[in-house]
C-alpha cells in the first residue's frame, strides 16, 4: 500500500470525532480524511461541510480512498458497508464489536476472497492492544487464559457504586454523558458488549469461531443492594468479568459479574479502564490495562490500525491455521452466590449448596452449578435473582 492513504470514514459521532482529532494531532501518519459518510445531515458539525455525504457511494465508489474506517452504531448497515468495501478491495478498519461478532465467518471469508484486510483492535479493548498481541506475541499454543474486565462503562457504573456509593441510575447516566455507554446501554448492562468482545479474542487467542449465542453473558442489570453489602463484607468488589480459557484439552468462555477480592489486579481496574490478565504455560501472568471507552482513546486504536495499513498489516490468524481443535466446552462448574427475593432458584438444579442464608434483608445460597445447567434454567431470568460467580472450579 502507498504511503499516504486516503480514508472514507462512516460515522462522526463519539468515536469518528475521535479519531478525526487523534489523527490532526499526530503528524507520524501519512494519512488523510477524503470524505466522512453519516446519517444526519441536518446536525451542526465542528469541521468543514465539504467533509461530510450521506451517499455510501461516494466513499465506496471512489478509487482514490483505499481504506474505509467504519465507526457507525448500526450493525447491518456497518456489514453492508464493510461487506461492499472489501468487495471493492478496500483495506477497512471498524470499531464495530456487535457487528463483527455477529459475521466473524463472513467477514473472515470476504478477507481470504479479496485478498484485503480488515482490522479491528478498537473493538475490543479501546485504547489496550490486545488483538495483535494476540496475533504476533502469543502466536503459539501456550496460552492458558484470557480474562478481564472488557466493558469501560459497566467498570465506570461499578466503580461508582462501589467507591462513591451513586445508585446504579445516576451512574449509568454519568457514563452516558461521559461517552463511555454504546448507544444502546443494554448492550453494556446485560453483558452482550463484552460477550461480542469476548467472541473476537476467543478466535485470536484459541482459534474457535463461534456466534454470540454460543457464549452465556449475565449482566449487572439484576444486581441489588444486598449484592453490594455481601461484596463489601466478603472485602470484594463485584466486577463484569469476561473469561476465556482452556479447561484440559477444551476451551470455555463466559461473561458474569464476579467477586473479585482486593488483592486480585482486576480489583484495581477502575472506572472507564479495561484491565486484561493474559496467562500462559511458561509466562504465567501478563496485565494490560488501558482505558476502555471514549472518543479519543478509540479513536487512538482506530488510528493505530489506518497506521498498520500503511505497511499492508493484515490478520494472518495464526490459531485458526494452526488447527489447534480445541473444542468448545460449557460442561464446567461455576462457583455461585445467588440472591433471590419472592421466586426462588431451584436447588435441584445445583451439584452442591454449601450456604443457604434467608433474613428478612435478603435471602441467598452460596453453591456449585453447571454452566450447562444455568444456561438451560428459567429462574436465572427473574428481575429479583441475582447471580454472581465466586470462581470457575
Ligand atoms: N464510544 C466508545 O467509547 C466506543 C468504544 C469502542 C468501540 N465503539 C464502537 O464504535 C462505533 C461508533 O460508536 P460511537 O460511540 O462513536 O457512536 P455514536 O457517537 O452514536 O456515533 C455514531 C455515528 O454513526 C453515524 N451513523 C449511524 N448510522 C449510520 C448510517 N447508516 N450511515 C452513516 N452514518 C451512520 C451517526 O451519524 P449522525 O452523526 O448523522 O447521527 C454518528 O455520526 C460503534 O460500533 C461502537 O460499538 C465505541
Amino acid at each position: 500500500m502507498k504511503k499516504n492513504i486516503k480514508l472514507g470514514v462512516f460515522g462522526f459521532g463519539c468515536v469518528g470525532q475521535g479519531l478525526y482529532n487523534v489523527l490532526h494531532q499526530t503528524r507520524g501518519i501519512s494519512a488523510e480524511i477524503k470524505k466522512i459518510c453519516i446519517k444526519h445531515p441536518e446536525k451542526d458539525r465542528p469541521i468543514d461541510a465539504k467533509f461530510f455525504t450521506t451517499s455510501r457511494d461516494e466513499i465506496l465508489n471512489d478509487p482514490e480512498i483505499d481504506v474505509v474506517v467504519e465507526l457507525i452504531d448500526e450493525v447491518e448497515a456497518a456489514f453492508e458497508i464493510v461487506s461492499a468495501a472489501l468487495r471493492k478491495k478496500k483495506a477497512v478498519v471498524s470499531a464495530n464489536k456487535k457487528m463483527i461478532a455477529e459475521h466473524f465467518a463472513e467477514l473472515l471469508n470476504l478477507q481470504k476472497k479479496y485478498n484485503t484486510s480488515l482490522l479491528y483492535e478498537a473493538s475490543c479493548c479501546a485504547s489496550i492492544p490486545v488483538i495483535r498481541n494476540l496475533e504476533e506475541y502469543y502466536d503459539n499454543d501456550l496460552l492458558t487464559s484470557v480474562e478481564g474486565i472488557l466493558n469501560g462503562s459497566t467498570n465506570y457504573i461499578l466503580t461508582h457504586i462501589f467507591e462513591n456509593n451513586k445508585a446504579f441510575n445516576t451512574a449509568l447516566k454519568d457514563a452516558q454523558a461521559h461517552g463511555y455507554a454504546e448507544s444502546d446501554p443494554s448492550l453494556d448492562v446485560q453483558a452482550l458488549d463484552p460477550k461480542y468482545k469476548l467472541l473476537i479474542i476467543l478466535v485470536h487467542a484459541f482459534g474457535i469461531i463461534l456466534t454470540p449465542d454460543d457464549i452465556f453473558n449475565y449482566g449487572i442489570d439484576h444486581l441489588k443492594e444486598a449484592d453490594i453489602r455481601y461484596a463489601r463484607e466478603k472485602n470484594a468488589r463485584i466486577k463484569l468479568i469476561a473469561r476465556c480459557a482452556k479447561n484440559g484439552d477444551k476451551v470455555y468462555a463466559l461473561v458474569m459479574p464476579q467477586l473479585v477480592a482486593e488483592q486480585n489486579t482486576l480489583n484495581k481496574v477502575t472506572y472507564e479502564y479495561n484491565g486484561l490478565l493474559l496467562e500462559g504455560a511458561f509466562s504465567e501472568h501478563q496485565f494490560f490495562m488501558g482505558k476502555g471507552a471514549g472518543g479519543s482513546a478509540t479513536g487512538s486504536a482506530v488510528l493505530s490500525d489506518i497506521s498498520a495499513l500503511t505497511y499492508d498489516y493484515r490478520y494472518e490468524y495464526k490459531k485458526l491455521h494452526q488447527q489447534l481443535n480445541h473444542a468448545y466446552t460449557r460442561n464446567l462448574m461455576l462457583d455461585v452466590y445467588v440472591s433471590y427475593n419472592g421466586i426462588e432458584p431451584n436447588i435441584n438444579d445445583f451439584e452442591s449448596i454449601w450456604v443457604k442464608h434467608e433474613s428478612a434483608e435478603c435471602n441467598y445460597l452460596v453453591g456449585m452449578i453447571n454452566l450447562e445447567k444455568l444456561v438451560s434454567v428459567k429462574w436465572r431470568n427473574e428481575p429479583t435473582i441475582s447471580i454472581i460467580l465466586n470462581n470457575v472450579i
